[in-house]
C-alpha cells in the first residue's frame, strides 16, 4: 500500500480562512432561478415565490455569498427590465442561453432572497453590451438611500432601505469570444478602469472585481490578466479566475487530479498580478476572486446533448447535471485547493446553486434534494474555520495523462484557535489504490478525534436522484486512530475525506 505523511503545526500559518471562499452563483440559467430558488405556487413557497425547501439545503449548504445575475447572462442584461410592478416587466431574448426571460425575478427579488438566505450578494454588471453609464445609474438605484430620481424609484418598487451592494463584478468573462460584447484586454482593461474610476466617485470602498481569464486555456491567459491589470490595477481590489472540470475518455487518474490545473492557475495568476504591481511601484495586493468553478460537462453542451435549446423557451433543463461520486472528490479537492490559497484567493463562486451545474436540485412542484457535490461543499464550509495552515505533505506522485505528476493526496488543514478544532481535508487522487495516511498533530500536544468522514463508493458513477436522493452521503469512517499525537487512517481509492481533531 503506498503511504503518505502530513505534519501540521499551529505555527505555520497561511491566513484566515476567508468566509467568502464559500460563495455560489445564482445565474438566468436553464432553471437556476425559474422553478429552481423562485417557484411562485410550489408548496414550500413563501408570499414572494421563494421555494423555502431549496433555502433550507442552501443554508445547510453553508453558502455565504452569492454572485448574481450572471455569468453570460449578464452581458445582453438590461437590469431595468428587472425592476418594478411585474405585469409591466418586457419579455425578452436571452441570446446567451437562447431562452426567453420574463424578467418575473430581478434584483429587488434577488436581494430580499438574500436577506432570507443569509448570504452576501455579489453583483454582476453588464459591460458586454452596455458600459459606465448604466453601471453608475444601477448603483444609484440600488445603493443610494433616497432623494434622487433612482433611489425614490427602488422605494416606489417596494424596496425602501438601499441594498448596499458591497461587491461588484465590472462584467463577466470578456476574454471569452462567446461573450456579447466580447473585447480585447486593451478594450476591456480602459472600459473597466472608467467604469471603476466613477463607481468609486460615487463610493470608494466598494469592492470590484475585474475579469480574469474564463480558463487557464485560453490563449490570451496571463497576457489578458496582465494588459487588464496595467489598466486597473489601482482602482480593483480583485481578479476573477474561472475553471471548469469534467472527466473525459474514462481517464478518473486525470480528472481526479485537475486540482492541480486550479492550482498552477491560481499561482500564474497571482505571479502575473504581482509583476504588474512591481512594474506600477504599487504596494497594493490584488486578490483573486475565483468566481466561477465547478464540474461542468461542457463536452455535452458544446454537442448539443442535454445542451442549449434549438427552440427558445422558458428556463429550459440546461446542464442539468447528475453528480457521481467521482465529481464529488473532485470538488472536495478543488475546494481543498482554493482554501490552501487562502493568502491570495479571498473570493470564490461555485457555479452554480440550483438545478444548472449545482449542489441542488429541484422538480417543479415537487421536491428539492442534495447532489453528491453538496456534500464535500457543506462539510468544508461548516469545518474549516480559523486559520489556513501551511502543512507539509510527504506523498508518492501518480502520473497523469493530462497534468504529469501530481501527489497522490490532495489536502489542507484548518486551526480554529478559539474552539481548538482542527479540521483536516484530504482527497486520495488515486483511482484504484488506497493510501495508508499518517499525521502528526504531535505540535498542538494532546489530540483526540471528534469526528471522521469519507465520501467514496465501489461505485463511482453512483448519484443521487429524486427517487434515492441519499444514495451518496459521507459516512463515519472505519479505519481511523489517534494515538500519541499521531492520527493514522487507510484512505480508500478516489475518496474525499474529512478529520475533526479535538485539540489542547
Ligand atoms: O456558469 C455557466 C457559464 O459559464 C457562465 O454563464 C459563464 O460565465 C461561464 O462561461
Amino acid at each position: 500500500m503506498q503511504r503518505a505523511r502530513v505534519s501540521i503545526d499551529p505555527a505555520f500559518v497561511v491566513a484566515p480562512v476567508s468566509r467568502r471562499i464559500f460563495g455560489s452563483f445564482v445565474e438566468h440559467m436553464g432553471r437556476c432561478v425559474y422553478t429552481g430558488i423562485y417557484e411562485p405556487g410550489h408548496p414550500t413557497a413563501d408570499e414572494d415565490g421563494f421555494r423555502g425547501d431549496v433555502l433550507d439545503l442552501v443554508r445547510e449548504l453553508g453558502v455565504t455569498t452569492v454572485r448574481y445575475p450572471g455569468g453570460n447572462f449578464v452581458s445582453g442584461y438590461k437590469w431595468e427590465d428587472g425592476v418594478g410592478p411585474v405585469e409591466q416587466r418586457p419579455t425578452r431574448l436571452d441570446p446567451a442561453w437562447r431562452t426567453i426571460e420574463t424578467n418575473a425575478f430581478g434584483l429587488n427579488e434577488f436581494m430580499r432572497w438574500t436577506k432570507v438566505a443569509g448570504v452576501e450578494p455579489m453583483m454582476a454588471m453588464n459591460l458586454g453590451t452596455r458600459g459606465l453609464q448604466e453601471a453608475i445609474e444601477l448603483l444609484e438605484y440600488a445603493n443610494y438611500p433616497a432623494g434622487t430620481a433612482l433611489s425614490d424609484l427602488r422605494i416606489e418598487h417596494g424596496a425602501e432601505q438601499p441594498h448596499d451592494i458591497r461587491m461588484w463584478c465590472l462584467g463577466n468573462e470578456m476574454d471569452g469570444p462567446w461573450q456579447l460584447g466580447h473585447m480585447t484586454a486593451e478594450e476591456y482593461g480602459r472600459l473597466a478602469t472608467r467604469t471603476a474610476l466613477a463607481m468609486r466617485q460615487f463610493d470608494k470602498d466598494l469592492e470590484l472585481v475585474a475579469c480574469g481569464s474564463s480558463s487557464r486555456a485560453m490563449p490570451t491567459f496571463g497576457a489578458w490578466e496582465a494588459t487588464v491589470l496595467e489598466h486597473t490595477y489601482e482602482v480593483v481590489d480583485y481578479v476573477s479566475a474561472h475553471a471548469y472540470y469534467q472527466l473525459l475518455d474514462g481517464d478518473h487518474a486525470s480528472f481526479l487530479a485537475c486540482s492541480a490545473d486550479m492550482d498552477r492557475f491560481i499561482h500564474q495568476v497571482v505571479a502575473t498580478a504581482d509583476h504588474i504591481g512591481a512594474k506600477l511601484s504599487s504596494d497594493k495586493r490584488i486578490n483573486i476572486s475565483f468566481d466561477e468553478w465547478n464540474v461542468w460537462y461542457l463536452r455535452e453542451l458544446q454537442s448539443g446533448q442535454g445542451g442549449l435549446p434549438e427552440d427558445w423557451t422558458e428556463a429550459p433543463r440546461t446542464s442539468e447535471e447528475a453528480y457521481t461520486v467521482l465529481d464529488a472528490v473532485v470538488v472536495g479537492s478543488l475546494l481543498i485547493t482554493l482554501l490552501r490559497h487562502a493568502d491570495r484567493v479571498t473570493a470564490a463562486s461555485q457555479a452554480q446553486l440550483v438545478n444548472t451545474i449545482s449542489s441542488i436540485r429541484t422538480e417543479p412542484g415537487g421536491p428539492a434534494w442534495r447532489q453528491s457535490i453538496f456534500h464535500p461543499f457543506a462539510q468544508t464550509a461548516r469545518h474549516a474555520k480559523g486559520t489556513v495552515l501551511d502543512l507539509r505533505l510527504d506523498a508518492p506522485t501518480l502520473t497523469t495523462a493530462t497534468y504529469g505528476e501530481v501527489p497522490v493526496l490532495d489536502s489542507v488543514a484548518t486551526y480554529d484557535a478559539e474552539e481548538g478544532r482542527v479540521a483536516l481535508f484530504v482527497v486520495n487522487r488515486h483511482p484504484s489504490e488506497p493510501v495508508s495516511l499518517s499525521t502528526s498533530l504531535r505540535a498542538f500536544g494532546d489530540a483526540a478525534l471528534a469526528e471522521a468522514l469519507v465520501l467514496a463508493d465501489d461505485d463511482l458513477t453512483a448519484a443521487n436522484t429524486e427517487s434515492d436522493p441519499d444514495r451518496v452521503v459521507p459516512r463515519a469512517h472505519g479505519d481511523v486512530k489517534v494515538d500519541d499525537g499521531v492520527l493514522t487512517a487507510e484512505l480508500a481509492p478516489a475518496s474525499w475525506n474529512m478529520f475533526l481533531l479535538q485539540v489542547s
